[in-house]
């Protein structure tokens, strides 16, 4: 069992990089099975969500070769239209390969991904997205069929401007016959990394990133070259943890308009961000303030997913702030973990209380989730003394060679392997 050992409270600083965003890369990946060539995917990360989106394809017949941060993968034969029980559990966001190979296969064959440590997480708007496009859904047990001759566009109004259902609809669409309307998408970023991407490919996408995207169903799309955008996600942790662990600490290869939700937040704690073109750098004062309230919504409000790097920030800020999760139910499983260090946060319902607290001690714990798990690696940086992480294989999904990337910057990280102790026993055993 790999985990991180982190000797914490050192200060950091200099630059850091972010990587390609995993959610953009994922929705990507899947829809290059439209296209009966070679896609060239640059600025791809090296995640195991990304590892197990790519055991897919080649599951599915495609050819997949990585060089260096570049993807290609050549979907010119695919042979199959199922994916695994197995492979549906490891992650759940494989749900995008129902549009992908009901495009190419004119039927899929998929299990439910069911539930994941951060919510229940139901599929209904998805179901009910392609049987509006004219598929034949039908869900047996815990094993989901889709089949359709031809995909035909209509006017899908979602209640609910959910990611992965605007995704689906996307990709389900950009090969149809007529006109598609997504009344109330999703409008994150990656959403637009999408549409450009299969723009570039030939689809007729317009509107992503606004309130009603039209898709005009295109008869085929072309092999093309695509460039990921950068992981807002990964750059909002970075700031957290400049905000904590950091006088100064530039964090390269942004996209300043992406990270427009989370800057309120840092400038109310006090930290000052200087923007240049692709990079912003991030001054702290001495003493964080807390921040009145933050609600989680969906884009352009404030992320869900950088959600608890940034309540480790407000653990240590003057004074109590309010954090109120709307997206998903169980996000704040962290906090039970996080408390650990000596945080001061008190969950009631889907409101975090966070009493800012001076300082933080060391600990060992578990991480439960990605982002939750990201907060703790935060956590133990502020943290002085030695503490370990647990369950790293969930912050792997989303942070590529985290240790690396911030020993650049000065930290004490270093991934080291247990195979006695469980992890249930060392998270009970704190260092002080
Ligand atoms: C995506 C992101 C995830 C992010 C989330 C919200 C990927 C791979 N993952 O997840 O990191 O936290 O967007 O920004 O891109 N819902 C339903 N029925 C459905 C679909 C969704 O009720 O059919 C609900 C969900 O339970 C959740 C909310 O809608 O409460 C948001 O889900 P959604 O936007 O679909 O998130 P994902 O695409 O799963």
């Amino acid at each position: 069992m790999e985990y991180f050992k982190i000797c914490g409270g050192k200060k950091l600083s200099g630059q850091i990089s972010v990587h390609g965003a995993k959610n953009s890369a994922l929705p990507i990946l899947a829809s290059t099975l439209l296209i009966k060539g070679e896609s060239v995917i640059h600025n791809c990360p090296d995640l195991s969500d990304v590892r197990v989106t790519l055991d897919i394809l080649k599951s599915l017949g495609c050819k997949v070769k990585r060089e260096k941060s570049t993807v290609l993968v050549d979907a010119s034969v695919v042979d199959n239209n199922e994916i695994s029980e197995h492979t549906m559990r490891t992650m759940r966001s494989s749900i995008i390969f129902l549009s992908a190979l009901l495009s190419r296969q004119g039927s899929a064959s998929i299990f439910y991904p069911g539930g994941c440590e951060i919510g229940t997480r139901p599929i209904d708007l998805h179901l009910k997205a392609f049987h509006d496009l004219g598929a034949d859904v039908s869900v047996n047990g815990s094993s989901i069929n889709a089949c359709a001759t031809s995909i035909i566009g209509t006017k899908i109004i979602l209640p609910f401007p959910s990611v992965g259902t605007t995704e689906n609809i996307i990709i389900a669409s950009a090969i149809s016959k007529g006109k598609t309307i997504i009344v109330n998408p999703a409008r994150e970023p990656e959403i637009s990394d999408l549409a450009d991407f299969l723009n570039h490919c030939g689809a007729k996408i317009y509107g992503a990133g606004e309130s009603t995207i039209v898709i005009d169903g295109v008869k085929r799309l072309d092999a093309c070259e695509h460039t990921i955008i950068p992981d807002r996600i990964l750059a909002s942790t970075y700031m957290s943890l400049g905000a904590v662990c950091s006088k100064e600490l530039t964090v390269k290869n942004i996209r300043q308009s992406h990270l427009s939700p989370v800057f309120p937040v840092f400038t109310e704690m006090g930290c000052k961000i200087y923007l240049s073109d692709n990079s912003l750098t991030l001054v702290s004062p001495k003493k964080l303030k807390r921040v009145r309230s933050i609600k989680t919504m969906p884009y352009p409000g404030f992320p869900t997913d950088s959600q608890s790097p940034v309540a480790v920030a407000l653990a240590l800020a003057k004074g109590t702030s309010i954090l109120q999760e709307t997206i998903f139910e169980n996000r704040f499983r962290y906090v039970s973990e996080l408390n650990r260090f000596g945080t001061d946060i008190e969950i009631k319902d889907n409101i975090a209380v966070i009493n800012g607290v001076d300082k933080l001690h060391s600990a060992n714990v578990n991480a439960t989730d990605l982002r939750g798990g990201a907060a703790l690696v935060v956590a133990a940086l502020c943290a002085n003394g030695e503490s370990n992480i647990y369950g790293i294989e969930h912050i792997d999904r989303g942070y590529e060679n985290l240790e690396n990337a911030l020993s650049s910057i000065g930290a004490d990280i270093k991934r080291s392997k247990n195979e006695g102790e469980t992890n249930a026993k060392a998270s009970k055993k704190e260092i002080e």
